[in-house]
Parts: C-alpha cells; structure tokens; sequence
C-alpha cells in the first residue's frame, strides 16, 4: 500500500454523507493499519462530549497477534453461546433477510476476529463507582465516524462484556476503568453504503408522542 498522508486522509468527506453510510463493517483484511491513523480515529474520539467535560475515556489498541487470538477466542466462544437461539429462530421462512445478513455479518465477524488487525478497548474511568458508558458511547461513535472517513472498516461490539473483569485485568486496566466498548478495526473486505434503517418518519413526532 502506498504511503498515507495521515493529516489529509477522511478530511474531506461531507458529515452527513460519512454518518448515512458509516455501517458495521465486520468483514476486514488482516493487512495492518499504521497507528498513525489508530491515533487519528481516538483523537476523533476525544472529541466527543462527556459530563462536566471529564473525558472519561482510555483507549487500548490490542495489535500483538497473540494478544489478539487471546480476546478472539474468547469473544468467539461467548458470541456462538449468544447468537445460537437466534440462528435456530433465523431458520423460520419468514425471518427478515437483512437480520439473517446482519447475523452472518456478525458471526464472522466472531470467527475471524484474530484477524482483526486491531482490537480498540474503549474504557473508561467510573465516577462515584458508576462507569461513565453513557460518555463512552458518543466516544466510541465519533471513533466510527473517524474510520468510516479516512476508509478504515469498524463496528461496535460489546460481546466482550461476558468476560470482562477478566480482559480488563488482562488489559492491565485499573480497577474504576472498566471497558465498555470493543472496536474491531481493519480495511474493509466489502463496500461502504447505506445500511436498511426505518425511515425516519416512523420514529419522529411533534410536540407528543403519537401511537399512529
Ligand atoms: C450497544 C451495541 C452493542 C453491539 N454489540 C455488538 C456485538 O457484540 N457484536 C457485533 O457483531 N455487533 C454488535 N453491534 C453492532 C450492531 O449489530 C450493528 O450496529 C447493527 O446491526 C446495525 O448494523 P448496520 O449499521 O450495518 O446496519 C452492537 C451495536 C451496539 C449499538
């Protein structure tokens, strides 16, 4: 690949258009990603609104592939567990195709995450003994949107909560920083466009919400 311009790459992307079409990429290349850019797409997420402006946040980009086939494993068996009742209900004729497309997107995504060539852990720090998610999730989108525009595919994934303490340990994290998010990061296999969603109409109401 040729070399990057760091400071140029995503920059000129319109806002909304990077939003529309920012889907879960979760079919990725194992080819590596320069942490220059891993820094860009945290320093995006840095940028994102948090109480009283107390940047929660910590950010752990897990590269070593040994380190990476540790989460993937265990990430691997913890998705097959969750995802199972779901493939047996996805057998039924009448099953939307785009659920039976996001499920396979997602197993995948579970089987190959060792080739993720980056794990980004999002934590961050607890205030009053409560972890602060609620900050970490504008956090972990604006990290999205960053990768959606310099062409780098992500999702969000929270399958690692199911053996969090341990990963967090693993991690070296402090005990009031938990994770919260797990950003598998690579170039993208697929395309980016824009992902099925309800029109808009069906979810906006005026004034109060109406039934109809
Ligand atoms: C809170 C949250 C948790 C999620 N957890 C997972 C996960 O553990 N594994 C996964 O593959 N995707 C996970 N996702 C991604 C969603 O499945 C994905 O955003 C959704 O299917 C829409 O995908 P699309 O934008 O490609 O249509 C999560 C998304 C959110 C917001």
């Amino acid at each position: 690949m040729p070399e990057l311009d760091i400071e140029s790459i995503g920059e000129d992307l319109p806002l909304l258009e990077g939003i529309r079409t920012a889907r879960a990429i979760r079919r990725l290349k194992p080819d590596p990603v320069p942490p220059e850019l891993i820094r860009k797409v945290c320093e995006a997420g840095t940028f994102a609104p948090s109480g009283g402006n107390r940047q929660p946040w910590v950010f752990v980009a897990v590269t070593d592939p040994e380190r990476r086939a540790w989460v993937a494993e265990r990430y691997r068996k913890a998705f097959h567990v969750y995802i199972e009742p779901a493939l047996k209900a996805a057998e039924a004729p009448d099953f939307p195709d785009a659920g039976r497309r996001n499920m396979r997107a997602a197993l995948h995504l579970a089987d190959h995450l060792h080739e993720a060539p980056v794990h980004l852990f999002i934590a961050g720090r607890s205030r009053r003994n409560e972890p602060q998610v609620q900050a970490l999730y504008p956090c972990a989108q604006n990290v999205l949107l960053a990768c959606r525009a310099v062409g780098l595919g992500a999702s969000l994934t929270t399958m690692h909560m199911s053996f969090r303490a341990e990963l967090d340990t693993w991690l070296g994290l402090p005990e009031n920083t938990p994770t919260c998010a797990l950003l598998p990061i690579g170039w993208p296999l697929g395309k980016f466009g824009k992902p099925p969603r309800r029109s808009v109409d069906t979810c906006l109401h005026w004034d109060r919400y109406s039934a109809d």
